[in-house]
């Protein structure tokens, strides 16, 4: 089958790319990006069935002769509030499944409105299969149906500072573009500008994105710090909890400290401009660095974190989960790339196996089921590893 990898050569598009060219079903692989020179570098690495392909998704074109005929797009490009619907668009008019890592809450409304084209060109279509979301949606997801009715569901991450800023904090030189600083860290910025749509008392709010520190509980002990951040969670999750009255998801960087530095830049300039966002804030790292990497509290760390609050036998409880992850696969891939490529991975080779019938637009917890889900992750990736007998461990607590 022939299969399109749009930013083939990017960070998560990369991963995705080398490993379906490892596999049986795929006969085709394109390696795709604005740049033919890097895709074709990228394409000369895998073997004989890749091949590179020259795709603008800002250029209003027929399909490119890369796509065409393919069973399959898998979508690696971003920032998402900028490329995801127009992959999306190329899909459909491939007539071609797709699937994609899309965080942006307002990408995510728009791919899911035009699930009825989709689903008219006959295709399946999964925003959204990522980590975050993605992979901690379907965990979530997994905690939910241990409960009688859940009320509240909590989604939050923290990453260091450096993962995030990367050397800068060694003084590197202001990145002037998002090729340069990568789209997931423009996406993430982006998420923490303007309003973030969260679901509050059983409906959706826009609150002011970055909005002031809040803890999550993590399984292991301790909390992560978070603020509110525009994510596709909050839109997708409630449609498939019935009787849920709160779905947020919040980020944060570590230590804590940092956050304040970031936020103030972020403020000073107007969405769309993550890469000055980014160089200011570089800067200002560089220009102190032990005092914004200072470990200056003890009472937060980094972490993921998925928590619901709701009834469970009749009483009200609290539940944390966590994926039992397998130390062996960050052994093999220490960038940890396989927590998001992996789910993006487990959804192509599903599309490509015709595993999901419906056709339309879909969130990945409307059509994958969490642990056949977690399973394939364990067969294709070693993500997860068997703990007491599960890959997820789901801590209750009761709280009253
Ligand atoms: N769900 C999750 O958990 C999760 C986690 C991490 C990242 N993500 C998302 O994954 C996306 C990719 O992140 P990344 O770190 O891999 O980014 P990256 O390294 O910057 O790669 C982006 C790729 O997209 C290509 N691209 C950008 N604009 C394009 C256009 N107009 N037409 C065709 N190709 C284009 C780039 O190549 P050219 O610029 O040369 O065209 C590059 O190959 C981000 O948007 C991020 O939000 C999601």
């Amino acid at each position: 089958m022939k299969v399109v990898v749009l930013g083939g050569y990017g960070h998560y598009g990369r991963y995705v790319a080398r490993q379906l060219a490892e596999r049986d079903i795929v006969t085709t692989l394109v390696v795709a990006g604005r740049s033919l020179e890097k895709a074709q570098a990228q394409a000369d690495l895998l073997g004989a069935k890749a091949v590179a392909g020259r795709v603008d998704l800002f250029e209003k074109a027929d399909v490119p002769e890369a796509v065409r005929g393919a069973d399959l797009v898998v979508n690696a490009t971003g920032p998402d509030h900028l490329t995801v619907i127009p992959a999306l668009r190329l899909a459909i008019a491939a007539g071609a499944d797709y699937c994609d890592l899309n965080i942006s809450w307002r990408a995510t409304e728009e791919a899911l409105a035009m699930s009825q084209d989709a689903a008219a060109a006959g295709i399946t279509a999964i925003t959204g299969i990522g980590a975050f979301p993605g992979l901690f949606s379907l965990l979530a997801m997994q905690g939910v149906s241990r409960f009688d009715q859940v009320k509240t569901l909590r989604l939050g991450y923290c990453m260091s500072v450096q993962a995030a800023f990367g050397d800068s904090l060694g003084g590197a030189p202001a990145h002037t573009s998002h090729q340069e600083i990568g789209a997931a860290l423009a996406a993430v910025i982006h998420g923490f500008s303007g309003t973030a749509r969260q679901f509050v008392d059983g409906r959706y709010a826009d609150l002011p994105a970055f909005g002031p520190a809040y803890k999550i509980p993590l399984l292991s002990g301790g909390a992560i710090e978070v603020h509110t951040q525009g994510s596709a969670e909050p839109i997708t999750l409630p449609e498939s909890i019935p009787g849920i009255e709160e779905v947020t998801m919040g980020a944060g960087f570590y230590p804590p400290q940092v956050n304040d530095l970031i936020k103030r830049h972020i403020d000073a300039h107007f969405p769309g401009e993550e890469e000055a966002v980014v160089a200011a804030v570089r800067k200002e790292l560089a220009g102190d660095p032990e005092r914004w990497t200072a470990e200056a509290r003890e009472d937060v760390t980094k972490g993921e974190s998925v928590c619901l609050e709701g009834i469970k036998d009749g009483r009200p409880a609290r539940c944390l989960v966590e994926p039992n992850w397998n130390a062996e696969a960050f052994a093999e891939d220490a960038s940890g790339d396989v927590v998001t490529g992996g789910p993006l991975l487990v959804a192509s080779l599903k599309l490509l196996g015709g595993e999901i019938g419906a056709k339309g637009g879909f969130a990945p917890e409307t059509c994958f089921s969490p642990g056949s889900f977690f399973e394939d992750l364990r067969r294709e990736v070693n993500l997860f590893t068997e703990r007491d007998g599960a890959l997820v461990t789901e801590k209750f607590e009761f709280l009253g």
